[in-house]
């Protein structure tokens, strides 16, 4: 879109994956490749928007106009989201999240003596809901990475975290989801019907995100 409606307003992005150190030397994470997040970026600074693009680490050059803002952990992650929070327009978590950290990490690198290794879990903070819990004129759109139930699951999320806007995503396809260049989505907003996107490229599924979420 060429249209400038975005124009003096600041919008954050999130993307790519967050990282979980075991030991110096493994971590856990997903298999977000920061796609989806990069063309929400780069179609908010198309629109005219002031772009923070908070990103895990990723293959990806940052071609799109944001302000860039590396970051490994959850921790890190909702660090930066905090600090842009206040004054921003337009929240849009695209990232996928570690939702468990190690509790505590190895400062060695772990040795192979075993033959089965217990790993202790604990729960991460949940940025999005923690920014629904304290939303005021702000925008707050996230993402759904679902498996089954997409639909129940979305629209759980939905209410759960208070946001605008949900979009949906089977993350059980190899042809959109994860590391495609494609998506196909279903856009889900309190008291309204969804929205079902065709299967198109995540540029275009950016745009229907800001065509919706400045509709009214
Ligand atoms: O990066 P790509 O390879 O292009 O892949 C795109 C994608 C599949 C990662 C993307 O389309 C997507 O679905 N992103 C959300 C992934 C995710 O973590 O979904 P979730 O259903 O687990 O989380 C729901 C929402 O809460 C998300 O907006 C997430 O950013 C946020 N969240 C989750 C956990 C947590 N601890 N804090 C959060 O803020």
């Amino acid at each position: 879109s060429n249209k400038h409606d975005l124009k003096g307003k600041k919008v954050v992005v999130t993307a790519g994956h967050t990282i979980e150190a075991i030991d110096p030397v493994r971590y856990i994470t997903n298999h977000s490749s920061g796609k989806m997040g990069f063309a929400v970026a780069r179609n908010a600074v198309r629109r005219g928007a002031d772009v923070i693009l908070i990103s895990g680490p990723t293959h990806l050059a940052n071609d799109t106009g944001a302000k860039l803002v590396s970051v490994r952990t959850t921790a890190q992650m909702h660090k930066a989201v905090e600090e842009q929070y206040s004054d921003s327009d337009i929240v849009i978590m695209a990232a996928a999240v570690a939702d468990y950290h190690v509790l505590r990490p190895s400062k060695q690198k772990i040795k192979k003596t075993g033959s089965k290794l217990t790993l202790e879990l604990e729960k991460n903070i949940d940025i999005l809901k923690t920014l629904g819990q304290k939303k005021k004129t702000q925008k707050l759109v996230g993402f759904a990475a679902e498996t089954q139930n997409l639909l129940e699951n979305g629209q759980q999320k939905l209410i759960s975290k208070n946001l605008d806007l949900i979009v949906a995503n089977d993350v059980s396809r190899s042809d959109i989801g994860f590391g495609s260049d494609e998506n196909e989505v279903v856009f889900m907003r309190p008291g309204k019907e969804n929205i079902n996107s065709p299967k198109t490229d995540k540029n275009n599924i950016a745009k229907m995100i800001f065509d919706l979420i400045t509709e009214d």
